[in-house]
């Protein structure tokens, strides 16, 4: 019994004909090509897990308050557009540069500065203009720089810092 077994087996493996080999390979070539995919080469930022926490909580916010931005166009609602914009803007609260202006590189500083920025045209362009296509325009270019940033950078927690 236990012979049969091993001959079937056994047949059955050298069975597989040269093609499925190759494809098979081929499997193996894709399989590997998509880890390296998967590699992330963003410039990492070494930061201690408060200043991470701190970077990640403004981001939060930056996307909860972008998300009102788009709610309040919807009911064509400027007046709310110019506020939510506002709390995005240059005097943003906790915002990640303050406490963090030597620990980030000046790229990154400069990108998060001109978000910023942005953000305070918008609430002023809101509330002088009223003009929710310009707003959207507007938001569509800021969140370039979202996207921009999220492209080039990574946090990664340095044990030697967590301790900060
Ligand atoms: C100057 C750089 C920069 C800008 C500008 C920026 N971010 Fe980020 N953001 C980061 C980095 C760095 C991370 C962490 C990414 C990582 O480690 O993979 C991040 C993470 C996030 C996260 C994940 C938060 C979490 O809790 O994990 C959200 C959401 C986010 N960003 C939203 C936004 C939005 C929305 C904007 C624009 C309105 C924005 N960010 C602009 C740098 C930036």
């Amino acid at each position: 019994m236990k012979s049969t077994l091993f001959t079937n087996f056994f047949t059955g493996t050298l069975r597989i004909s040269q093609s499925k080999l190759w494809l098979i390979f081929l499997m193996g070539l894709m399989a590997m090509a998509v880890m390296a995919d998967e590699a992330d080469n963003r410039q990492v930022l070494n930061l201690s897990n408060p200043q991470r926490n701190h970077v990640l909580g403004e981001m939060r916010s930056l996307l909860a308050g972008t998300q009102m931005i788009l709610a309040a166009l919807t009911k064509d609602d400027m007046a709310a557009v110019a506020e939510h914009a506002q709390a995005l803007g240059f005097n943003m609260k906790h915002k990640a540069e303050n406490p963090l202006h030597d620990v980030l590189p000046k790229d990154f500083m400069q990108l998060g500065m001109s978000m910023h920025k942005d953000f305070d045209l918008i609430a002023a362009d809101a509330t002088s203009l009223k003009d929710p296509k310009h707003t959207l325009q507007q938001l569509s270019a800021t969140m370039g720089k979202c996207t921009a940033c999220h492209e080039t950078y990574q946090i990664q927690v340095s044990s030697l810092k967590s301790k900060q």
